[in-house]
């Protein structure tokens, strides 16, 4: 059910009857205010330059022509030309009845399935993952599930850096142990960081070391098998460790999705070749560079997109080249969708331009870098810890499950301990989750341990706890599984909630074309309040209350637990029968 779509195809058809085919645009929007009804027509306006005749007159013809006499109360126009639909209650009643029972909640069923290949979460390998991954991985999640959820066919690509310098100096470090008479089991890399900071210390401090390391990218690169076993071994370790957090986090992806920097290596050079053959390159300073004219400054100089380094080496820039490639031919892609901070844009920009030029990535592949801002503590800087270091994401998620706890501790009584470490954890994970789901994308957000464990707000605890009391009181009627009801609309606060509830598909339309999940984020907190409204106006078990208006509100009341369910279930956010 998609409320918004069936008013712009009857504007459409109406269009049609005053012979306009072409350029219109029915420009129907949900209503921001009461007065203005639940939906607005303003195509009339755009409509009217074009035929060169008034708009209200013409919105005036258009709403004649309307055939939505079954599910509008009132139809109106207003202002320069505005029309304003109030819907009906029978018919949302009638609507409502038929999605309360189907299995994807209203949803249709996507008409025009398509492949789309998500690039999120992609950690810098021989590292732990900290804080400063979280976005990617959780929003990215966020909008692969919704887009599996309508019907397209995802393919996830964790990126994983693993192919950079850092590793020749990770492994001339573990060469000198190794030499030292260290057992390679027992060095075992149980602490990732520490051995990144003692190799990093060398490479900057002693005289030698960053020259060996080069050596070392550069045998490892080429194919080197001892250089390869030791690699190995960091990858192992850090795979590992970013496993735990996505079991952590709840995040969907797994040892199949992973397609490194690494896998790109052998494309690399005829890559460089042919854009080379095809002047798309050029030599400049010992490197090969492409100049886009299309991102040049205010100056008119080129931006520089280098390909290969002097000496030989390929960058990240050329490995997403190959990626282009393997993404849209081979995976034969509709849609690319890629999560970074907003520090990438330029570079992808950059890629997408060298890449259409050189038809890696065919027309009819869409590519859409979506950035995002960063995570700021609550001095505004960007989040460290106490000391100023990173963040790791494995012990932010553990504390939030302690903070969880303590907030709980105050708040529920009667459930046992193993109940009580179970809601913990799905509330302090859902609580770090939705605060960052729920910000606009592109825009740095502060990290706030109180506001995002509070009872009151938009927050995963809110509604998680309210989810958990329209359970109580479906436990409290006793319904049964397959429960099936008339809706019936009579109050006020029965048609909004009602009106929500059908805005599910719409509201994902949106997730998935802006790769926004915030707008998911604002749906549901907004469904629950008007749920906890309706709740509080309209009594269920109230002696008194007839039985057909009863069962009606249950209806409303196991629909509105599906949605919250089914939304927060999109959004990688766990719910509980009780807390
Ligand atoms: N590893 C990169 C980073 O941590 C992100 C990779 C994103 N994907 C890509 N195709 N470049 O910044």
């Amino acid at each position: 059910m998609n409320i918004k779509h069936l008013l712009t195809e009857k504007t459409l058809a109406a269009f049609q009857q005053l012979g306009l085919t072409e350029n219109v645009n029915a420009a129907v929007t949900q209503s921001t205010r009461p007065e203005f009804g639940d939906y607005q027509i303003n195509g009339a306006m755009a409509a009217a330059k074009l035929l060169k005749t008034n708009p209200r007159q013409l919105a005036q013809q258009l709403l004649e022509l309307l055939d939505i006499a079954d599910m509008a109360e009132s139809v109106e126009i207003a202002g320069p030309g505005f029309i304003n639909v109030k819907l009906d209650k029978n018919w949302l009643a009638s609507q409502l009845t038929t999605a309360a029972t189907d299995s994807r909640l209203g949803v249709a069923v996507n008409p025009t399935p398509q492949t789309v290949v998500v690039d999120y979460s992609a950690p810098n390998l021989a590292k732990e993952m900290h804080v400063g991954h979280l976005r990617s991985t959780i929003i990215g999640d966020a909008v692969v599930r919704t887009l599996e959820f309508w019907g397209d066919t995802v393919i996830r690509q964790n990126h994983m850096g693993d192919w950079g310098t850092q590793f020749g100096m990770l492994i001339a470090h573990l060469e000198d142990k190794i030499a030292a008479g260290v057992d390679l089991e027992t060095v075992a890399l149980a602490d990732l960081e520490d051995f990144y900071r003692e190799a990093k210390k060398r490479f900057d401090d002693e005289s030698g070391f960053a020259d060996k390391s080069r050596d070392y990218v550069v045998k490892l690169q080429s194919g080197d098998a001892h250089c390869q076993k030791l690699w190995q071994m960091f990858i192992d370790t850090s795979i590992k460790h970013s496993n735990d957090v996505y079991q952590k986090l709840n995040v969907t992806l797994t040892n199949a999705d992973i397609k490194p920097e690494s896998a790109y290596n052998a494309m690399l050079q005829p890559i460089v070749a042919e854009l080379v053959a095809k002047d798309i390159a050029v030599e400049s300073q010992g490197a090969l560079v492409v100049f886009l004219q299309e991102l040049a400054d205010k100056e008119g100089t080129p931006s520089p997109f280098i390909i290969q380094k002097t000496g030989g080496g390929f960058l990240y820039s050329t490995t997403d080249l190959a990626a282009c490639q393997y993404r849209s031919h081979e995976l034969a892609a509709d849609r690319i969708i890629i999560f970074t901070d907003a520090r990438q844009a330029l570079h992808f920009k950059q890629v997408e331009l060298v890449a259409r030029k050189a038809g890696y990535l065919a027309e009819r592949t869409a590519y859409d870098h979506c950035p995002f801002g960063t995570m700021m503590g609550e001095d505004g800087k960007p989040f460290k810890t106490r000391t100023g270091g990173t963040v790791k994401l494995a012990e932010l998620l553990e504390e939030a499950v302690v903070r969880a706890n303590a907030v709980l501790q105050d708040k529920v009584t009667d459930l046992s301990a193993t109940e009580m470490a179970e809601i913990a954890r799905k509330v302090g994970i859902g609580a770090v989750k939705y605060a960052d789901l729920s910000k606009n994308r592109t825009s740095d957000y502060i990290f706030s341990w109180d506001a995002m464990l509070s009872f009151e707000g938009a927050t995963a605890p809110y509604l998680q706890y309210a989810y958990t009391r329209v359970r109580s009181i479906l436990r409290k009627a006793e319904v049964a599984a397959d429960f099936h009801a008339e809706i019936v609309i009579g109050a006020e606060q029965e048609k909004l909630l009602a009106v929500k509830l059908l805005r599910f598909e719409e509201t994902l339309q949106q997730v998935m074309k802006e790769a926004q999940p915030n707008l998911l984020c604002n749906y549901l907190y907004e469904l629950a309040s008007l749920y906890m409204t309706f709740y509080e106006a309209c009594p269920i078990l109230k002696e008194g209350v007839e039985p057909a208006t009863r069962d009606s509100r249950l209806m409303l009341s196991i629909f509105s637990a599906k949605l919250l369910h089914k939304g927060l279930d999109l959004l990688g956010i766990e719910v509980m029968e009780r807390m």
